[in-house]
């Protein structure tokens, strides 16, 4: 056994971060994507007591098994839908994350699809570029001011998309499984029932975390709800829609299109069929992917993973019950 935690690191750290981490822990790396169990042996695994990983990691109830020492898995993202929580629960490991530092890149990505819907601003670079404005005016677009937002899901990413949307001068609707103090006090939405939110909105954005209650949730019933002219926008996670029954939608013109950060699967291979749609406007999972955002996310990240195993409550905990 070492003297010191040692720690598996699944994920590229800045420098300092990492001397950080190596001034405290025995860093032990593990590819991303590659399980301990398989390229670690049994006698070092026996010693890890935390981690640091994506999640592109999945923590399941085998991967704590394999490691029986470990305290806190640290994940470097605020979704934690790689995570089997009850087997984290009953295993005793505390799960961190990483809220609140990239509420607002999320939020400019959520409504930088939605510019790009209504105003088609991606077609339109191409429509430049090809030399096709020296034949005609690009088609009209839409305005959204005056239009009607819909938030499915309403937390921290939510409540600056719609504050966002009230300067487009658009009205704000939500549902939640229950009102949002917050944003009631702060008038940035109002609260609707479910169907309601679909049918009214003109541009329904999902922001909804990834659970075995939200898988699919939004599919060919909620699709034929909505406006023919409505805009649907996800940047949570990509299994909460039926990918399948929205392909469907937006090729009959159910909807009118789709902004997508997240898709069923990443990344998302060139010979899917939403490649191929003219009413889509796709991005990599980029919406915390910018310098400042991923540079505050791990530090939250690293910090979360050597608070934990200090005895220091860590700032983001999904567990918190956990704690103590
Ligand atoms: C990104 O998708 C995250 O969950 O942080």
């Amino acid at each position: 056994m070492t003297t010191r935690p040692r720690v598996i690191v699944s994920v590229p750290v800045p420098e300092d971060l990492r001397a950080e981490l190596a001034g405290r822990f025995d860093i032990v790396d593990v590819p991303v994507g590659e399980r301990p169990a398989e390229v670690l042996s049994a006698q070092v695994r026996a010693d890890i007591q935390g981690q640091l990983i994506t999640p592109r990691t999945r923590v399941d109830d085998d991967l704590m098994q394999s490691l029986p020492r470990l305290r806190v898995s640290s994940n470097f993202a605020v979704g934690y839908d790689n995570v089997d929580l009850p087997a984290a629960n009953r295993r005793k490991v505390l799960i961190c994350n990483t809220p609140n530092v990239l509420n607002n890149a999320v939020a400019d990505v959520t409504l930088g699809l939605m510019l790009c819907l209504a105003r088609n601003l991606v077609a339109g670079d191409a429509f430049v570029r090809s030399g096709a404005w020296t034949r005609g005016p690009f088609p009209l677009t839409h305005d959204i001011r005056g239009k009607t937002f819909g938030l499915l899901g309403m937390g921290r990413i939510g409540r600056v998309v719609a504050r966002g949307a009230q300067a487009f001068d658009m009205k704000v609707i939500y549902h939640n499984r229950r009102l949002d103090e917050e944003t009631e006090a702060l008038g940035l939405a109002s609260y609707v029932d479910r169907d309601t939110l679909f049918r009214d909105a003109d541009v329904l954005c999902v922001l909804v975390p990834l659970t075995a209650e939200t898988r699919h949730s939004v599919g060919a019933r909620e699709f034929a709800m909505m406006k023919p002219t409505a805009y649907l926008i996800n940047t949570a996670r990509g299994a909460v829609l039926d990918e399948a029954a929205l392909i469907e939608a937006l090729r009959s013109g159910k909807i009118a299109g789709a902004g997508l950060d997240v898709m069923e699967t990443e990344p998302l291979p060139a010979d899917s069929p939403l490649c191929s749609l003219p009413n889509v406007v796709l991005q990599a999972h980029v919406g915390s992917a910018t310098h400042e955002t991923r540079r505050a996310m791990m530090e939250l990240a690293v910090h979360n993973l050597i608070d934990a195993l200090s005895g220091i409550r860590p700032t983001a905990m999904v567990n918190p019950e956990l704690w103590g």
